[in-house]
């Protein structure tokens, strides 16, 4: 039956794709998506947040980049899978929809909507930091009040001793007040959001065209970091490795996570790529490497160079740079910085309108999130509205409450992939298309035991300390659960892997992170059950 309703959607979903007016141009390769991929996935994180994951877990933090690289390998690995047999826009939300049906979908969807709107948003601040970084070196002051978000700003002036000379109290301070209220704006956040979502307006060739130019830039850019940087690594700073224990490397989770976010970005694109079967896997796992790559040897080089304490900021890269005195570079990297995350913006902006476009197609949204321009044949009213989702929280959301806002929100979307691939029925091989090499659930239990062990030989403190953290008890408990449930079903390795590993990023968050999520969660299944529940095409028959 299962196998028959999966069938039945796939049908439908190509069938639809190809009606008039739904079509978009076939023009990406395999190239193009690598470079996608690419473009989503190195920028804010990687030349922002990892800054204050440094600090907090010290050296050690490579172990979680390690720890992230695993999990989106085999979150990669189930997308690639899914986007093979499901070669249609909408990313997650499609797979979801196949595998689980409407209301797992329109949960999927939901998720979504927090990585790429709302991952988004911290990007666009991110970016406009490096900006204001980079028009100040060129000489061209501007103040704090026009380049620093409200929320930010009005906490750091209610705490008991604020900090005089931050940039924060600078902008409360200095901002002009209108009926009472400060005015204080991050107006470089808005104006790359409003240029952005021009750029996908008016077409996927041209912003495929920006987007490449950018790729290539950042790439350089990087290398030259890891290149030079080599050079300057003094040793002695990897002593102590972990100095605030594993517990500190975890507490980065969220912004080395979102480092890697954005090989997913590249199944959004279905529609738009020439033998989708073949070439958007080859996309997410080229691109993935290549950032894995690049990031454990950035991670190495950066906490190398430069007491982790001192890697706290905002601009890491372009700190530890000036602490060593290479100032060339340091400068370089400010303008690689403004590229790359302008890249970003792009691809996740893309990204967006065609995960709702599918939503729409589904009826889960209304008709005209699925229409596609008639000059410039891209969904435009969802490009719009995205634009309007990012730009109008940049008005009064804080940076760091939307990076964990997005990290559990992605987490939590492979979460599901990964368990949508295991009920997936098994297929025959097609000549060409990815499907995940089935390995034996067998070696879950063994895998297990051999993560604890090394544990235990690792860190026999953080070893005992698990079985007093409620959370840790429960995750351990879900996985004997899950090495149960697929000795039992014969599950794939790989998928159920990916669970583990996914699964194990999530026991990271944080209480606070826990409680945003549900209330997002419970306002998405209100949306749900006011509008999509009546008037999907599957409650409609
Ligand atoms: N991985 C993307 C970034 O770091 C989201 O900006």
């Amino acid at each position: 039956m299962l196998q028959q309703f999966w069938h039945n959607i796939r049908r439908t979903k190509r069938d639809f794709s190809q009606e008039e007016g739904h079509t978009l141009h076939r023009v990406l390769g395999v190239r193009d998506l690598t470079m996608l991929g690419i473009a989503a996935i190195i920028g804010g994180g990687i030349f922002s947040s990892v800054g204050k994951a440094c600090a907090s877990g010290g050296p050690g933090v490579i172990l979680l980049f390690i720890l992230c690289a695993i999990a989106c390998g085999f979150a990669a690995m189930c997308y690639a899978e899914f986007s093979s047999r499901i070669p249609v826009a909408g990313s997650a939300y499609t797979y979801a929809y196949a595998s689980f049906g409407e209301l797992f979908a329109w949960i999927i969807g939901w998720a979504l909507l927090m990585e790429y709107s709302i991952g988004n948003i911290y990007v666009a601040f991110s970016w406009s930091g490096y900006f204001t970084h980079l028009m100040e070196n060129l000489g061209i002051h501007m103040p704090a009040w026009i380049t620093t978000d409200y929320a930010s700003c009005s906490a750091a002036a209610k705490l008991p001793n604020p900090i005089l000379q931050s940039r924060e109290m600078l902008a409360w301070k200095g901002a002009p007040v209108f009926m009472g209220m400060r005015i204080i704006l991050d107006l470089p956040a808005l104006l790359i959001n409003i240029l952005i979502t021009w750029l996908v307006f008016t077409g996927v060739k041209e912003s495929r065209n920006a987007s490449n130019i950018m790729v290539a830039v950042k790439l350089i850019v990087i290398i030259l970091v890891i290149g030079v940087g080599f050079f300057y690594v003094d040793t002695s700073n990897f002593k102590p490795f972990m100095p605030e224990g594993f517990g500190g490397v975890m507490a980065g989770v969220s912004a080395v996570f979102f480092t890697f976010i954005g090989f997913d970005a590249v199944s959004t694109m279905a529609e738009e790529t020439k033998d989708p079967q073949r070439n958007l896997p080859r996309g997410m796992f080229y691109s993935l490497l290549v950032c894995t790559v690049l990031y454990i040897l950035i991670s190495l080089v950066l906490t190398g160079m430069m007491p982790y304490k001192l890697l706290g900021v905002d601009d890491p890269l372009a700190t530890v740079l000036q602490f060593k005195g290479i100032v060339w570079l340091e400068y370089l990297v400010s303008v690689s910085a403004v590229v790359a995350m302008a890249s970003v913006l792009l691809v996740f902006q893309m990204g967006q309108p065609r995960i709702w476009m599918s939503m729409s197609r589904d009826g889960l949204l209304p008709q005209k999130f699925s229409e596609v321009h008639p000059k410039y044949k891209t969904p435009a009213f969802s490009t719009v509205i995205t634009g309007l989702v990012v730009g109008i929280p940049i008005l009064f959301t804080d940076e760091n409450f939307v990076l964990d806002f997005t990290s559990i929100g992605t987490l939590f979307a492979f979460v599901l992939v990964c368990g949508g691939v295991l009920i997936l029925p098994r297929k025959e091989k097609e000549i060409g298309a990815f499907q995940i090499p089935f390995v034996k659930p067998f070696y879950f239990p063994l895998i297990m035991l051999l993560v604890q062990g090394l544990i235990l030989y690792l860190s026999p403190q953080f070893f005992f300390e698990q079985f007093h953290n409620p959370v840790m008890i429960g995750y351990w408990s879900l996985m004997v659960l899950l090495a149960i449930l697929s000795l039992v079903k014969d599950w794939n390795l790989i998928p159920v892997l990916g669970l583990a590993t996914c699964g194990y990023l999530l026991t990271g968050m944080t209480a606070n992170n826990w409680f945003w999520f549900f209330v997002w969660f419970g306002i998405g299944l209100l949306v749900y059950f006011a509008y999509g529940y009546k008037k999907s095409k599957l409650a409609r028959g």
